[in-house]
């Protein structure tokens, strides 16, 4: 049994990964692959509740390493739990944020050390990496009045335009350094094109 890919999709807010993850689940079912779908912060009943204390505006504030630790702790925690042993089992594991979007929220929006970012990541993560990345991108405005029509926000979408700017910014940068894992897929066009963009990216692992 050969072991499973690791796909993660990256993004500001609002830029549509719940819509693109949902097509590459339905996507890769249709060809009969294995596969886990999931998200971070989140994935294990642990990592779950890390991540209801990491969104809730009214928690007590908190500081820029405790976020930076609670993201990693959650990760250690699905890495163990979920990803490792579905990927070793031969299924793909398709996750809704990883350790791109700890570099570009801690790293750009907090102003982190990458240095910091990068200590974590070894000790938390080994060798492991995603295989592919899709970086869903669209200008801030444009994500943010999609996120406007959703409701309440959380702690992380009452940031300023300025924070996701920063975000946005810290994204791109991962994907220059790093262009053979993140395939950067424009998020403001119409859908069919952004799932064509996807399946063009995608289908070089399914041979
Ligand atoms: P979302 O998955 O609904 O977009 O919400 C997760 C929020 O958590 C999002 O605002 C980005 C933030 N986040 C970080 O700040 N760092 C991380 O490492 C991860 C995985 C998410």
């Amino acid at each position: 049994m050969s072991r499973g890919k690791f796909i993660t999709f990256e993004g500001g807010e609002g830029v549509g990964k719940t819509t693109n993850v949902a097509f590459v689940e339905s996507y890769l079912q249709a060809r009969n692959i294995p596969l886990v779908v999931t998200r971070e912060p989140g994935g294990t009943p642990l990592a779950e509740k890390l991540r209801t204390l990491l969104l809730n505006k009214k928690s007590e504030a908190i500081s820029e390493e405790a976020e930076l630790l609670l993201m990693f702790a959650a990760r250690a925690q699905h890495i163990k739990h979920v990803i490792e042993p579905a990927l070793a089992r031969g299924d793909w594991v398709i996750c809704d944020r990883f350790t791109d979007a700890t570099y570009a929220y801690q790293g750009g929006g907090r102003n982190m050390k990458i240095s910091t970012i990068e200590g974590l990541e070894t000790l938390v993560q080994s060798n492991l990496r995603p295989d592919l990345t899709l970086l869903l991108d669209a200008p801030v405005k444009i994500g943010m009045e999609r996120v406007g029509k959703r409701g309440a926000f959380d702690r992380f979408e009452s940031e300023t335009a300025l924070f996701f700017e920063d975000v946005r910014r810290a994204y791109l940068l991962q994907a220059e350094i790093n262009p053979q894992r993140i395939k950067l897929i424009k998020a403001n066009q119409p859908l069919a094109d952004v799932q064509q963009a996807i399946i063009n990216v995608l289908s070089p692992l399914l041979r």
